[in-house]
């Protein structure tokens, strides 16, 4: 195997893997991601900074080789760094403790058993914990940790290389791309940030306090001030920090468009003709629409327009008194997620048909309201809508739109 590393500062190297190949993560859609390890050479130890899923290994290693080849240096890893347990992260942590037996590995107190736990082999490994105010000489380059518990998992921790300001977040601020380029200022930023914006939308949601919290934290300690590089674990570096940490604490504090996000499934086409007509009276009052069919999308693309959308319309045609199975998938998700995590109560609408008793609209209120949406209006028509149901499909979606305009 033959691969490239790239410099990223003076002794600092992107030794990651491009995974081209990759299209689905634990239920997250993507068009392939990278894995991204870092090398640190201090004077004295070099480090690693987190590693790879399992079987993709051949890269990181020759990536690995080929940055200890133009520093020069001989090449064994002193130290490794665990900033977070998932496997796409420490996926070959037992290759490098067997190739380098006197390696030092530091993670968090909680990623000890985690690791523990995935990987047997180090059961019996004594792993070195640190957690924030904690550093680590590498000589003349030093490593300071932050815990990050939430950001996504309990054990993720931040670790940054002081001398230069580059934060290695792990997965907070990445993105699921697999692209040539490695920096922000070489991707188009529309792509940058959907792709940013669907990473928060389905792993950072949850914590949004946690992450406004951290922030705050961050600030406090003086570190914010000199973050001049966020290297995540996925996809591209920023080196503008501060145009992902400002679109984070939007995403986090609610900051919401003029936007609508339908979701909705049908049998016989009646509620999906309901929702084009709601979309059509929503476009009416110049609000962005975006629509999905849960026959054929992926719960993962839905979740991330609801984030920055002011209303969400879920639309189901009622089988056996609930709503159409595809429908669960998407609740259990919607729900999970707590989008008001980000402080914002979208308007939330439900809608669809049904034959005689109807119960979808029931159920959907029910469960979310128990997740605590608010729920604007519900609407439901009987087998197939006619003229005046489309009015007022028609008019609904128009008033909500109008609504949402004045927030
Ligand atoms: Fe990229 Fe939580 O793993």
């Amino acid at each position: 195997m033959k691969a490239d590393s790239l410099k990223i500062s003076e002794g600092v190297y992107w030794v990651g893997v491009l995974d081209w190949d990759l299209r689905d993560y634990h239920g997250y859609t993507l068009d392939g991601t990278t894995y991204n390890c870092y090398l640190v050479f201090g004077d004295e130890k070099t480090a690693l900074i987190d590693n790879v899923f399992p079987g993709t290994s051949a890269q990181l290693w020759a990536r690995v080789e080929d940055a200890f080849k133009k520093e020069g240096k001989e090449f064994k890893i002193d130290v490794i760094i665990q900033n977070h347990i998932e496997e796409d992260h420490s996926g070959s942590l037992v290759e490098f403790v067997k190739k380098f037996p006197h390696v030092e590995v530091y993670c968090s107190k909680m990623a000890v058993s985690g690791l523990k736990n995935h990987l047997p082999y180090l059961k019996d490994f004594d792993f070195n914990v640190v957690g924030t105010g904690d550093t680590l000489d590498l000589g003349g380059k030093t490593l300071a940790f932050v815990n990050a518990p939430m950001l996504h998992w309990p054990d993720s921790m931040f670790t940054m290389y002081m001398e230069d300001g580059i934060l290695f977040s792990n997965d907070a601020f990445g993105q699921h791309l697999c692209l040539s380029q490695r920096y922000d200022y070489e991707t188009n930023e529309t792509v940058l940030m959907e792709a940013s914006q669907k990473f928060y939308a389905n792993l950072i949601t949850p914590s949004s306090g946690i992450f406004m919290n951290k922030v705050k934290e961050l600030t406090d300690l003086g570190i914010v001030e000199k973050i001049k590089m966020i290297a995540p674990s996925h996809g591209q570096i920023w080196t503008k920090p501060e145009k992902i940490i400002n679109q984070y604490v939007e995403w986090a504090t609610g900051k919401c468009k003029d936007k609508i996000t339908f979701i909705y499934d049908t049998m016989h086409h009646s509620t999906q003709k309901m929702a084009h007509v709601m979309a059509e009276g929503a476009m009416s009052e110049g609000v962005e629409v975006k629509s999905y069919f849960m026959h054929e999308d992926d719960r993962s693309d839905p979740v991330t327009d609801v984030l920055d959308s002011k209303a969400i319309f879920i639309g189901s045609p009622t089988i056996m008194n609930n709503p159409y199975p595809s429908l669960g998938d998407i609740m259990y998700y919607l729900t999970s997620l707590n989008f008001k995590a980000t402080t914002f109560n979208k308007k939330t609408v439900i809608f669809g048909s049904k034959g005689w008793g109807g119960g979808s609209n029931k159920r959907l209120t029910t469960d979310l309201e128990a997740a605590g949406y608010e729920i604007a209006e519900t609407f439901e028509t009987t087998y197939v809508p006619d003229s005046e149901v489309y009015d007022k499909c028609y008019e609904l979606g128009k008033n909500i739109a109008k609504e949402i305009k004045q927030l």
